[in-house]
């Protein structure tokens, strides 16, 4: 390459240049050498990088198919005035999908819909013409087009419409021989090969022994295969877990319907707490209601109405079984915990849960109506608050966020209550919360020992480790972005 480029000093060479004058075929070799070249500083590289289109999935169904609204208007106008209907039109044999996006295009036409029929009073002739440009445009497009050389007005409506035509980048190089590369003896350079690819055919054979390997370049373009992977937030849960696990916990799991006894009386949540209004829950139709057995009923009612055997005053009033049995979407893992602990209140454990909850939240930049918590308890006789900090900072620490913080905070059921922050891009988040279960809590299960428990959003966390500004892109199914994440 750089033979053939001392020959013209000044030229700049493009891809077809070099390919014709070293008698290549192949374009990794001329960028390949071209790279090598220009790291020895004997060419100048420059890229240009332009815009191309080509057809998208639609765009090629349209040049196969017709243009949808084509098609709807070659319908149109060839049914008499009086079979133009909207009910006509829905058995003329467009798909479903096709005929709501459809009128919207017809009216771009010029079509009204008056009184459930399609009525056009324009020129005909117009419309025709403007569909048959439409159409040209897509039947014209090659593959890779240059955006230059594209109608702009084209190319903009086509652009607002999905998967009709799709943008690529196409980068150009050049290539031009410096001074030091002119200043090259030209009698000493000779074309090696070098090896590039190891492959079966080439251990086959002896020729690689005393080959010139070609040096690994990380630094070079590649292309990113496609290859199937574990979505994100899948992969994350396994990374919580395998954490949880390596630090000594079990992992225990709950069904997502659930009583209100057990969602929240028997966490001490008392019975008019707002959180429980049908704004904030999801109430159940259908089972609406739940039997819970008349011993935890009787001992959820003593510790409500006047606090049972633990000195507590309760919360007073009366107790309901009628609400507690009502069936709901559970609201937070905390129900697995407890129901845990209910079936094995003197086992000392330690256990967590990452589990889908349901709460009435209006979808926005930070918040799901489902959404995932991590959750888990420690019970055994030294449980205490120290270790409860220290096992949430050592998850975090292990998930990569060495910097946390606990700040007091409320929960009916605990007592003392942490908020869980933790540092991210230099602010403090706070992504969950903590205590040591009240006594209101423990006593009627009759656990035996101090009882640790947290709960923690998954997808706070999945926003922090995936570097996300809005929640609702974990949930998008967006090709894209999902290929582009990292591996976790
Ligand atoms: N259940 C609480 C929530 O949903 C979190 C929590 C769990 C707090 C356990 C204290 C103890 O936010």
């Amino acid at each position: 390459m750089l033979a053939a480029m001392q020959g013209e000093a000044g030229r700049e060479w493009l891809l077809d240049d070099v390919l014709l004058a070293c008698s290549w075929h192949d374009q990794a070799q001329v960028v390949g050498a071209g790279q090598g070249l220009a790291e020895a500083g004997l060419v100048e590289v420059s890229e240009m990088t332009k815009t191309v289109w080509s057809l998208g999935k639609e765009g090629h169904a349209a040049n196969s198919e017709g243009l949808l609204e084509k098609r709807l208007w070659d319908w149109l106008i060839s049914q008499p005035d009086d079979q133009r209907s909207m009910g006509a039109l829905n058995s003329a044999g467009f798909e479903r999908h096709e005929t709501g996006p459809g009128i919207g295009l017809l009216k771009g036409l010029g079509v009204e819909i008056i009184a459930g029929n399609l009525v056009f009073e324009g020129d005909q002739k117009a419309t025709d013409s403007v569909l048959s440009e439409k159409a040209n445009f897509l039947a014209s497009l090659v593959e890779g087009a240059d955006e230059a050389t594209l109608d702009a007005e084209m190319l903009a409506h086509f652009k607002g419409r999905k998967g009709l035509v799709e943008a690529s980048e196409s980068v150009n190089r050049k290539w031009k021989i410096t001074s030091a590369g002119t200043a090259i003896d030209s009698t000493i350079l000779v074309e090696a090969e070098q090896i590039s690819d190891i492959t079966p055919e080439l251990l086959q054979g002896d020729s690689w022994r005393s080959g010139e390997f070609k040096p690994y370049d990380v630094n070079l373009e590649s292309t990113t295969p496609a290859t199937g992977k574990t979505h994100p937030m899948q992969a994350l849960i396994e990374r919580i877990r395998a954490i949880f696990l390596e630090m000594g916990f079990s992992e225990i799991a709950g069904d997502y319907v659930q009583t209100a006894g057990w969602n929240m009386d028997s966490l001490f949540i008392p019975q008019d707490h707002p959180a429980r209004e049908m704004q904030d829950t999801f109430y159940l139709d259908n089972p609406s209601s739940i039997p819970i057995d008349s011993e935890h009923l009787q001992s959820w009612r003593e510790i409500h109405e006047h606090g049972g055997e633990t000195g507590s005053t309760g919360w007073g009033g009366k107790f309901s079984d009628e609400i507690a049995q009502k069936g709901l979407l559970r609201t937070h893992t905390t129900v697995n915990t407890i129901r845990h602990l209910a079936e094995n209140p003197t086992e000392p454990c330690r256990v967590f849960a990452v589990g889908r909850v349901f709460r009435k939240e209006s979808i926005d930049r930070t918040h799901l109506p489902e959404f995932h918590q991590i959750e888990g308890i420690i019970m055994e006789p030294d449980a205490s608050l120290p270790m409860l900090v220290t096992t949430l900072k050592t998850f975090y620490a292990k998930m990569g966020y060495p910097e946390v913080r606990v700040r007091p905070a409320y929960f009916p059921y605990t007592e003392p209550s942490l908020e869980v922050e933790v540092k991210w891009r230099g602010k403090w988040l706070e992504l969950g919360g903590a205590g040591i279960f009240r006594p209101e809590v423990t006593e009627p299960l009759g656990c035996s020992a101090p009882v640790c428990a947290w709960g923690m959003g998954l997808e706070r966390l999945a926003m922090l480790v995936l570097g996300l500004d809005d929640i609702r892109q974990l949930y998008l199914s967006d090709l894209e972005w999902l290929r582009s994440q990292p591996i976790l």
